[in-house]
């Protein structure tokens, strides 16, 4: 298969070096075109990069048309928001990721708030609130903390938790009035906190079958111990024990939130097919599973993580998702491994404030990181023949082995090695598990796979 991954992130690094290594039912391997990718995937992995415009809808689609491309694999959430999946559709493209009426469900919290009181899905209450005066009586009707979410995208950084009600005005009035992320926060969601531990549960799905891809924990704060600002994700992790110990708590939220909501969806005559990824709060006693936040892509850093484990045909179980043929998959076509992963974000010490400088600087790579595990490109070029580190988020190390304990040492192994002037990243990742588990020092052996599920929804062919 000719396979183009639209995006340039580390994310989109990890789907391309995933697929790159799957063989088509002819045993050939499938080539992959990262659109337009960046210099670090093709240094690491020798990926073809081109540079295409993925916003500009007219210029891609004849660029996938030229280059007979067989399916379009959609990484980040700008391109599902401008309607890019819509618009290669419509010319007879295959494409795995969700229409732009699907992709609301990340792209206005507002509406995903209406259509989770709709259809009973549990999620936190909460108030919608079109203009600043209506937010700030919501704040009189609500106990503190207040969560305040924009309605539209901003990159992971449009949620704040507020524990005083100065502190709860300031942001409204920065979102609302001073418009600090646009028109992303032009309305807001407040909605009640709730305790608990957070999940990232990833599920794909024509529509209609739904197969679960596991649970992931990313960590949303800059600094150690959960301090710091919100960010796009400092680091995340899974394993194998974690799945097998939470199986209950994977199969309640695929019945009380997923199932509900991908039949809400075609309900709603939007019919969603991609990959869903459900921001999920468990409860720490109950377990009882509410829906936060839903995302209409792979999370970043999650699927660096989740990518290593994946065993069997990716390639062709997107192609399926694309053709409302999930249902052909067996558990033999797409699977977990039996092991674990936990990546660390490298990132200039400034992110999430942008730097001052725009100064590249050359980057001292690790002369082990196969051995160890895999590194994934997020901001990183190639000038005068020398790796330099851009900013932002600039590398994903991923260390994969057999037990938790064992993943982290070997992604903190490449991190140490892995220098530039302005490098930082936490050093926390999977210290402490979440859902109650204690680290995993003993490998499993027990057969691990992606069961099915099927929505069958009433009003879907
Ligand atoms: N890891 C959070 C996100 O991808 O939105």
């Amino acid at each position: 298969m000719r396979i183009a991954i639209l995006g340039q992130g580390a994310r989109e690094h990890a789907i391309a070096w995933r697929l790159s290594q799957e063989k088509d039912q002819q045993g050939a391997p499938h080539e992959i075109f990262c659109l337009p990718g960046n210099d670090g995937m093709t240094y690491q992995h020798a990926l073809a990069c081109h540079p295409i415009a993925i916003d500009d809808s007219h210029a891609l689609c004849q660029w996938i048309k030229t280059h007979a491309i067989d399916l379009v694999v959609i990484g980040p959430e700008a391109p599902l928001a401008c309607g890019i999946s819509d618009a290669l559709r419509e010319r007879g493209v295959s494409v795995f990721a969700p229409s732009q009426a699907a992709a609301r469900l990340e792209t206005s919290k507002i509406w995903m708030k209406q259509l989770c009181a709709q259809y009973n899905i549990p999620t936190a209450r909460a108030h919608r609130c079109l203009s600043h005066k209506e937010a700030c009586h919501a704040l009189e009707t609500m106990p503190s903390p207040w969560v305040i979410k924009a309605d539209g995208l901003a990159s992971g950084k449009g949620v704040f938790i507020c524990h005083d009600k100065q502190e709860a005005r300031h942001t409204l009035h920065r979102l609302m009035k001073e418009r600090a992320l646009g028109k992303a926060g032009q309305h807001v969601v407040i909605e009640e906190f709730l305790e608990g531990d957070e999940v990232s549960l990833f599920v794909m799905t024509d529509g209609q079958t739904i197969k679960p891809l596991g649970m992931c924990f990313d960590y949303k704060r800059r600094e150690d111990g959960d301090k710091g600002p919100q960010t796009g994700g400092m680091g995340a992790f899974c394993s194998y024990t974690i799945d097998t110990q939470n199986q209950e708590i994977q199969t309640r939220a695929i019945n009380d939130i997923i199932t509900p909501t991908i039949r809400a969806m075609a309900q709603q005559g939007c019919p969603y097919s991609g990959v869903l990824y459900g921001g999920l709060i468990v409860h720490r006693e109950t377990k009882a599973c509410h829906v936060l936040e839903f995302n209409a892509r792979f999370g970043d850093p999650e699927c660096q993580v989740l990518m290593p484990r994946l065993q069997g045909q990716l390639a062709h179980a997107m192609h399926a998702c694309a053709h409302h043929n999930l249902h052909h998959i067996t558990e033999q076509d797409l699977s977990l491994d039996h092991s674990a992963t936990v990546g660390v974000v490298l990132v200039d010490k400034d992110y999430p404030s942008p730097s001052p400088s725009s100064q590249r600087h050359p980057i001292t790579m690790p002369s082990r990181a196969s051995h160890e595990g895999v590194l994934f490109h997020a901001n990183t070029r190639i000038e005068h023949e020398t790796l330099v580190a851009g900013t932002g988020r600039v590398l994903t190390a991923v260390g994969h082995a057999d037990t938790l304990e064992q993943a982290r040492e070997k992604a903190y192994a490449i991190a140490k090695h892995i220098q530039w002037q302005q490098c930082s990243y936490r050093t926390d990742i999977a210290q402490q598990t979440r859902l109650n588990n204690k680290i995993d020092v003993t490998p499993s052996h027990a057969p691990t796979n992606v069961a099915s599920t099927n929505v069958a929804p009433a009003n879907v062919a």
